[in-house]
């Protein structure tokens, strides 16, 4: 006997779907938020926090290096800052999980320190490129070894860093943020400079911590050593998180979907732009400001989607929504092409083959590129999908299944703890016929 996956989701179609909803917290503020906490001067109180299974294993790892971090509610942490200099060294191997983000950002934290570290993760981050912030920092003078370019990942501390000015030859902003956080460690300056446009959540919040960031056209630059002052911080919902929901109304028969206190970061809203081209009925209300960050109530209605070319700029400014988009595609009236996006090959899954090989199990016309697909929208038919342990992958067809003409079971659901606990009432509660269940043993 074996099993096919951990828990599963299975969705009935229906297209009743309608209310507002609040999702979790950013992922991405929520790592920053504990990181940059962690090595400030005083207590960094955090409300909004994502409590997801990634965050979670970013505030263990602080918690390793002797960083008092309270859990005073289900979402909100008290982190006592040690200061700059003040981590220790952990007693094991520093597991992150499912967690690129944490790794990476991770490996800029720790380049500077005066001690060594092993970083390790889950199968799927183990199989995760790592050469692309390790490169850097080896520049800057850190010792880090990966393993065939992947995880464990092994940092040698009491490194002389020197600060570096880096062109990356990615749009990535782990990358980007690695440098900076290891360029409060490094002697001078250390400017990266990005190829396109990526999220600016480390600038933004490092300026919040009371440090200098400059921020030239595509460059951002720190000086090494300033101290980082303990803040406030409420992290929006994550726009990320947003899409299902927000997809959702788009989907509907006749529906209206609100997710209020999303983050707008315009690096983030790339997603918005590709579904007006697409022709999703959107709007924004209530825009306000919070510790740094944009956010809104956005709200969809059912709309009549349409196919379309999307424009290579805004890849990386909806890089973590293209499952979604891939699913939408596939209803849409007409033809969309994404290209450019090779990058979704190295997230928690190869996205570009998870969703093909998906949308295909589900009857829909679609051709993979090398750097994205083709996707012909028509109709969805029900059948099993293997989400492959990746979070969103398992959560756009999830959100798709609602327009399929018979029951979708998508397998292999657990990690969408890592991103969004919770999305199965959150579904519920627009009226998404889904439920998870444990998987199905089957015999060998
Ligand atoms: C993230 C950056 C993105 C994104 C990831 C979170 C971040 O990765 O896919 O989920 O918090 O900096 P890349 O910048 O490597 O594309």
């Amino acid at each position: 006997m074996s099993t096919n996956g951990n828990s599963r989701f299975v969705v009935e179609p229906g297209r009743e779907l309608s209310g507002t909803v609040n999702v979790p917290g950013d992922k991405s503020i929520s790592h920053r938020s504990l990181m940059l906490g962690a090595i400030a001067n005083g207590r960094t109180r955090v409300k909004g926090f994502l409590p997801g299974e990634d965050c979670l294993a970013t505030l263990a790892a602080m918690q390793a290096m002797g960083v008092s971090i309270e859990r005073s509610g289900e979402t909100e942490v008290l982190i006592d800052g040690v200061g700059l200099h003040g981590l220790q060294a952990p007693a094991d191997e520093i597991d992150l999980g499912n967690s690129g983000t944490a790794m990476r950002l991770m490996m800029g934290l720790l380049a500077g320190q005066e001690f060594d570290s092993t970083m390790t993760g889950d199968e799927s981050l183990s199989v995760r490129p790592m050469e692309r912030v390790a490169k850097p920092l080896r520049e800057m003078g850190a010792d880090v070894a990966t393993t065939d370019g992947k995880p464990p990942v092994n940092v040698r501390g009491q490194q002389q860093l020197s600060g570096i000015e880096y062109k990356m030859p990615m749009a990535s902003a782990q990358v980007k943020s690695a440098v900076l956080l290891a360029g409060l460690y490094a002697a001078g300056e250390t400017a990266v400079v990005e190829p396109a446009v990526t999220r600016d959540h480390t600038e933004r919040m490092l300026r919040g911590f009371g440090v200098q960031v400059d921020v030239e056209g595509s460059r951002a630059s720190l000086h090494g050593g300033a101290a980082l002052t303990a803040i406030d911080i409420t992290v929006p919902a994550d726009i990320s998180s947003a899409t299902f929901p927000l997809a959702a109304g788009c989907l509907s028969q006749a529906g209206s979907v609100s997710i209020k206190h999303a983050g707008i970061n315009p690096t983030r809203t790339g997603v918005l732009d590709i579904l007006q081209l697409m022709g999703a009925d959107l709007s924004r209300s209530d825009v306000s400001e919070t510790g740094g960050e944009p956010v809104a109530t956005l709200t969809s209605k059912a709309s009549v989607l349409k196919g379309c070319e999307i424009p290579g700029e805004l890849v990386p400014l909806a890089i973590d929504e293209f499952p979604m988009v891939f699913a939408l595609a596939a209803v849409a009236e007409g033809e969309t092409v994404i290209s450019g996006a090779e990058e979704l090959r190295a997230k928690e899954s190869d996205r570009i083959s998870a969703m093909v090989a998906g949308l295909q199990a589900l009857g829909v016309d679609v051709e993979e590129r090398p750097d994205g697909a083709v996707i012909r929208g028509g109709s969805v038919s029900g059948g099993v999908v293997d989400s492959l342990g990746d979070h969103r992958i398992a959560m756009a067809f999830a959100v798709l299944a609602s327009c399929a003409e018979a029951p979708v079971e998508i397998l292999n659901v657990a990690n969408v703890a890592t991103s969004f606990p919770g999305f199965v009432e959150c579904m519920q509660a627009i009226g998404l016929k889904i439920r998870q269940e444990p998987a199905v043993e089957q015999s060998a």
